[in-house]
């Protein structure tokens, strides 16, 4: 059973038939909602929405540690994140889909890991590479098998928000090699890896990173909101075409 965590503009997902909605605690608090346990294309999903199902919770303030504890608790057989980002790249504007293959992360004062604590040992995980290898293809292979093109591979910067960036923030980010700028891909994916579940990004870019193409000035809300709308039903697309791949 695949995982969907839903990010800012997908907040429940169209299509998905829920069969019962289940409070989870977990030794670190709680998640961000009740996970959604239901049926996608005749598979069962969970899905939860990062930012809560009224969408009010800032990146700093999402209990990733919960979320990703409690998903595990369910046996799940990996995560597709699905995150809204910025485009530092020219050619990645509004409406691109990117799977990332790398990640920066610049975001501070975030429960990161779940080794601390006075009974529990340090652990210094593998991160060179923090995404499932095997899940970005199926994703690439999901994407491709409705039509979808796809952006594969890229970094992908994680700021602290809830603020955009500066532009000269942006220029550092691209100097950096970073690609998209998103501000929830961590700790979310070392905490995935902490607990072996196989990770994916499935990002939209919602719009040009700040001081870039047509965010010169300043970042249109309004533009995001239209880039948001026309693209989920793509990402939603890709989902449902990865649980059924994964049913053949
Ligand atoms: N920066 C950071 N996070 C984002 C952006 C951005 O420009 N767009 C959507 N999420």
């Amino acid at each position: 059973m695949y995982a969907v965590i839903g990010g800012s503009g997908l907040s429940q997902l169209p299509e998905f038939e829920i069969l019962r909605r289940q409070v989870q605690r977990t030794p670190y608090g709680e998640p961000s909602g009740a996970l959604l346990i239901g049926r996608l294309a005749g598979q069962e999903v969970v899905f939860l929405a990062r930012h809560g199902y009224g969408h009010t919770l800032a990146p700093h303030e999402i209990n990733y540690r919960a979320n990703l504890w409690a998903l595990n608790e369910l046996g799940i057989d990996g995560i597709v994140s699905v995150a809204s980002v910025g485009g530092i790249r020219a050619d990645l504007g509004p409406g691109t889909l990117v799977i990332p293959d790398q990640i920066i992360d610049y975001t501070h004062g975030r429960a990161l890991t779940f080794f601390e604590g006075d009974e529990v040992a340090v652990q210094h995980i593998d991160f060179t590479w923090p995404y499932d290898d095997g899940l970005r293809k199926q994703l690439i292979q999901a994407a491709d098998a409705v039509g979808e093109s796809v952006v594969q591979g890229g970094c992908y910067a994680c700021t602290q928000g809830p603020r955009l960036e500066t532009a000269a923030e942006v220029k550092r980010l691209a100097r950096d090699g970073s690609d998209i700028v998103g501000m929830t891909g961590m700790p979310e994916a070392v905490l995935a890896r902490e607990l072996e579940l196989p990770y994916a990004h499935l990002a939209l870019v919602v719009n040009h990173a700040a001081g870039t193409g047509d965010s010169q000035q300043a970042i249109s809300h309004a533009q995001i909101a239209k880039t948001v709308q026309d693209g989920m039903g793509r990402v939603m697309a890709i989902v449902k075409s990865l649980v059924q791949l994964d049913q053949q």
